[in-house]
């Protein structure tokens, strides 16, 4: 169902890899709301993903950018606005990577350029993304920026390892950076941190299936899908949420405030 919640609202969407990608979603959702927006990623991954056919969808246009490059990123920036024709109405950072993940090294046995490489990409990208459309001016007031983030920036889920600080980091950035884009230039800056979800990123942590199952067990309304994701990214970038910034907002079916739910203590009765 559609609302018209975006109509005349322009964006830059980061991250669509391939239709699984919560970014994928979300630029479909976004497409069918009325808003319009650049699609970008980095250039290698234009040539693993699919990016071209949700562009073609969604009437879109594509520029790549490695989101750890703020010369990219300008360009980035400056050519959206030039295609949209005006600044900018919400932005979504929808990118992850852990190469110790990748290439399963243990969180106690790090390689630190690996840790740092994924620090880039993971957080400090979401300041540079802000840092940039700050400066170019690039936003509207009234406008919306989200990033997606996970629990384990609060809790301990040992095998999603180095991206747990990436997403801490993440999430601070948004609050600190929120408060200068709020008080300056009246945009919201939020993270949602979303339930597991079997997207190429998510699937890539040893345990995902395990951890996925529990989740879903756990949580009263079980586990939010990445289409869910979407529509809730929606509210976010619409004018009906305008008061809401400096958050990190759950959507994880409840999970978040769970102790233990019925389903995981059968499991754990002895009769
Ligand atoms: N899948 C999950 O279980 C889950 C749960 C909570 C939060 N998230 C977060 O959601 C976001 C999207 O991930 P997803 O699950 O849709 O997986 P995905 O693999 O589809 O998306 C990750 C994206 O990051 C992009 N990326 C990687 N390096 C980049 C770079 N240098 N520059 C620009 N883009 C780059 C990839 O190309 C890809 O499109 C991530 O921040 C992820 O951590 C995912």
């Amino acid at each position: 169902m559609s609302y018209n919640l975006l109509k005349g609202k322009k964006g830059i969407i980061f991250g669509a890899l391939d239709e699984r990608s919560i970014a994928w979603k979300t630029a479909e959702r976004v497409h069918e709301e009325g808003g319009e927006f650049v699609l970008t990623n980095a250039p290698i991954a234009m040539r693993m993903g699919t990016i071209n056919q949700l562009a073609e969808k969604t009437g879109s246009q594509i520029i790549p950018a490695d989101a750890t490059s703020v010369e990219d990123l300008e360009n980035l920036v400056e050519k959206s606005m030039e295609i949209l024709g005006g600044k900018l109405d919400f932005v979504l950072h929808s990118i992850g990577m852990s190469i110790n993940v990748r290439k399963g090294r243990h969180y106690t046995d790090q390689k630190y350029d690996w840790t740092q490489k994924g620090t880039d990409v993971s957080a400090m990208s979401f300041h540079k993304v802000m840092q940039t459309l700050y400066k170019a001016d690039a936003m509207n007031e009234w406008g919306s920026i989200v990033a997606l983030t996970y629990m384990a920036a609060q809790r301990v889920f040992p095998d999603y390892n180095d991206m747990a600080d990436n997403k801490a980091y993440l999430e601070s950035i948004a609050r600190s950076f929120g408060y200068f884009f709020g008080k300056d230039k009246k945009v919201r800056v939020n993270t949602i941190s979303q339930s597991p979800t079997p997207t190429t990123a998510g699937s890539g942590v040893k345990g995902f299936d395990g951890f996925f199952s529990y989740a879903d067990e756990m949580s009263p309304l079980g586990n939010a899908t990445a289409l869910e994701c979407a529509d809730y990214t929606i509210t976010l970038f619409s004018d009906l949420t305008k008061m809401v910034t400096l958050q990190n907002l759950f959507h994880d079916g409840g999970f978040s405030n769970m102790g233990v739910s019925a389903k995981i203590m059968e499991a754990f009765m002895k009769e």
